[in-house]
């Protein structure tokens, strides 16, 4: 017997349309008719949706071995990051994850938090001429600025603002580019001459030039502060061969952290708000965390294990608001699930946004309730009914990164400023490639608390 089918089937297309135009309400309907097993096609493909921790684990981390990343959604996002760590595969992937490791060292990602801090009260500065102006502040588009100048910072050792203007938009507007040619595949190929293919060229060169101007500034002068990942990338030598990365692998890589690196945590950030805006109660329980672990004083990266309640706001916004509400792998070889055996070459997905919110695990699923992460509580869940930073070995190599980068920021910013949703105005998630609120996140900046050094 064949597992149910996906919602929204139609002939020929199959679930594309479905998938296409109402993502989020396709996989929550299927997930709540259908069950945690269930079949999608689309043109030219077949794949299973799975939703129970235990199906994440299995494709995660016990077939980790027989799954690749030769999927639509892989393909589409290697027209950007080449083969990189998100995209690459086998043999060559490991061999850059063993290279790239050491960068994301705990100890180095808090040696970073300095000036994480000192780039968030930069945008404190913004909100606070937004307050006294009584204007509002696009609030998802001032994360992605601030996260952008992080990671061009602390990992390329370039000065958004100054050197690498509109790398944001590039980036933005590739995301959406690709994302529609997952879903649109019938749109003509990135080689044909097509006014949008000339557009995405365009935004590829931008990025690709504020990306080969960082290499070369770290070739002139390896020992100046900033671009840290960058310098151990370019010494980075294979352990057999002792070459060093070729110029496309070392552009790959840093355009791979470069995209990974901030837009993620940007959108984490973005919607954190905009829970908080809904939350008086989880508010004012912030507020006092902060002003009683840090009074006047700025955060430092010290006080990141000091922060439990921050941090569980962050792991409950996580939760409601995944970034990465998708994943997708191939079989390469079959798969026990339950009942069914799954064939090698079906494709199959994983959506941290559904099971994140699956009613067997989570009690008021809906609910915006950061106390779901209090110590001891995770005990009753299965660990992974929450796997917001994926699981087994392509778990995100950035994950402390994100998570010190985000305490430090909400801290920065939380205890100065309480900024509110516009009345009436609900957010709506678009899932491109990334979980965003669809046409930004506008909100009235309002100054409150003290303001530190
Ligand atoms: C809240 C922020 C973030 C979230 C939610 C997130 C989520 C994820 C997820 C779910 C994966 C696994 C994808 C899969 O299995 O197909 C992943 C992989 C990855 N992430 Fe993150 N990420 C975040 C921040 C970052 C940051 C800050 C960096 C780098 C500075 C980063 C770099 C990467 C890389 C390089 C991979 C590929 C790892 C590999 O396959 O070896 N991410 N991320």
């Amino acid at each position: 017997m064949q597992p149910p089918r996906v919602v929204g089937h139609v002939p020929l297309v199959g679930n594309l349309y479905a998938m296409r135009n109402a993502p989020i309400d396709t996989i929550m309907r299927t997930l709540r008719e259908r069950g945690d097993l269930t079949r999608a096609e689309f043109p030219g493909v077949a794949g299973y949706f799975l939703f129970h921790p235990d199906h994440v684990r299995a494709v995660l981390v016990d077939h980790a071995r027989h799954v690749s990343k030769d999927t639509p959604g892989f393909v589409a996002l290697r027209l950007l990051l080449g083969n990189g760590l998100v995209t690459s595969d086998g043999a060559f992937w490991l061999r850059q994850r063993r290279i790239a490791q050491p960068a994301f060292h705990r100890a180095k990602i808090f040696a970073l938090g300095a000036r994480m801090v000192a780039l968030a009260e930069r945008t404190a500065g913004e909100w606070e001429s937004a307050a006294r102006a009584g204007s509002t502040v696009d609030v998802a588009e001032s994360m992605m600025r601030l996260t952008l100048r992080i990671v061009a910072d602390t990992m390329l050792g370039a000065d958004v603002d100054r050197d690498a203007a509109g790398v944001g938009q590039a980036i933005g507007h590739l995301l959406h580019d690709l994302n529609d040619r997952i879903v649109r595949p019938w749109l003509p190929p990135v080689s044909w001459p097509t006014l949008r293919n000339k557009r995405f060229r365009e935004a590829k060169d931008t990025v690709a030039r504020v990306v080969d101007d960082a290499i070369a500034t770290k070739r002139r002068s390896p020992d100046a502060p900033g671009g840290e990942f960058l310098r151990m990338l370019i010494d980075a030598r294979d352990e057999e061969s002792g070459e060093a990365m070729t110029d496309q692998q070392l552009r790959d890589e840093v355009v791979t952290i470069f995209g990974a690196g901030h837009e993620t945590t940007a959108n984490l950030l973005a919607w954190t708000w905009s829970w908080l805006s809904r939350a008086p109660h989880v508010r004012r329980a912030l507020r006092a965390e902060l002003d009683a672990v840090l009074g006047d004083r700025a955060a430092t990266a010290d006080d990141y294990p000091r922060l439990p309640y921050t941090r569980m706001v962050l792991s409950e916004a996580l939760r409601l608001s995944p970034p990465v509400w998708f994943i997708s792998r191939r079989l390469e070889a079959p798969l026990r699930v339950g009942a069914h055996t799954l064939q090698s070459g079906a494709l199959v997905f994983l959506s941290p946004y559904a099971t994140q919110r699956h009613p067997a695990f989570w009690e008021n699923p809906e609910g915006f309730d950061p106390e779901r992460f209090a110590e001891g509580a995770s005990a009753q869940r299965p660990t992974l009914a929450y796997f917001p930073f994926g699981a087994g070995p392509r778990k995100c190599i950035g994950e402390t990164f994100a998570l010190v980068e985000a305490t430090l920021i909400l801290a920065t910013l939380a205890r100065r400023f309480e900024p509110d949703l516009l009345p009436g105005h609900v957010p709506v998630a678009e899932p491109v490639i990334t979980l965003r609120p669809r046409g930004g996140l506008p909100m009235r900046m309002r100054a409150v608390g003290a303001r530190s050094a």
